[in-house]
């Protein structure tokens, strides 16, 4: 597993904010896969290197986490996967270019004998999704689980209550050893986190 980060820009609803995204590789010297597709495809193609990539998973459609995926996929010949709810915010970004293919609820992705589960948890955006590695201990939370709590939910197609019942009933169920990589800042774990989750309903958003 490497982590990078890259550096952008997060527009919506005719906001925009500098953000650093981590960008995550999931593989070995053959194959890996690569969660999230922010900013800047050469740097994420330099840390290819070369490798087969079976798939450019998309954790939501939120530009910052999407922006570089068609120049990742075209120069890795990989294709881009991306939640169908998760369409509206990818068009806004690449309204001529669509995702190659779809994410479900349970669907697996494997790469180098590794198991990524697709767990749907909406909420910051209606089509975000979480990959389970069991076997690693490992999930890759996108921004909807961070260290701290949850993921923003005050723009559009974002949704507090939905956010909440996605973590308490798909997140925090797993082994509270669980190693939470996200998709902004610093990694966190589920036992972590698992015991605040009354305090960010009341905290509210
Ligand atoms: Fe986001």
């Amino acid at each position: 597993m490497e982590h990078l980060t890259t550096s952008g820009v997060f527009a919506l609803d005719g906001g925009s904010w500098e953000v650093d995204n981590n960008v995550w590789l999931i593989g070995d010297d053959d194959e890996v896969v690569v969660i999230d597709a922010p900013h800047d495809a050469d740097t994420i193609i330099s840390a290819v290197n070369g490798r087969r990539v079976v798939a450019v998973v998309c954790t939501h459609g939120h530009n910052d986490h999407v922006n570089a995926a068609p120049a990742l996929a075209d120069a890795v010949d990989a294709p881009i996967l991306l939640h169908p709810e998760d369409r509206v915010l990818w068009d806004m970004t690449h309204p001529d270019r669509a995702p190659d293919g779809e994410l479900a609820d349970g669907q697996v992705v494997k790469v180098a004998g590794t198991e990524l589960r697709v767990i749907h948890t909406p909420g910051h955006a209606p089509g975000a999704v979480c990959l389970y590695a069991p076997g690693a201990g490992v999930l890759f939370s996108g921004d909807t689980l961070f260290q701290g709590g949850p993921g923003a939910t005050g723009r559009s197609y974002s949704d507090f209550p939905t956010i909440v019942a996605s973590i308490r009933d798909r997140l925090l169920s797993l082994p509270e050893e669980t190693v939470v990589n996200t998709g902004h800042g610093d990694s966190t774990t589920i036992g972590a986190e698992a015991p605040h989750l009354q305090e960010w309903i009341d905290r509210g958003n």
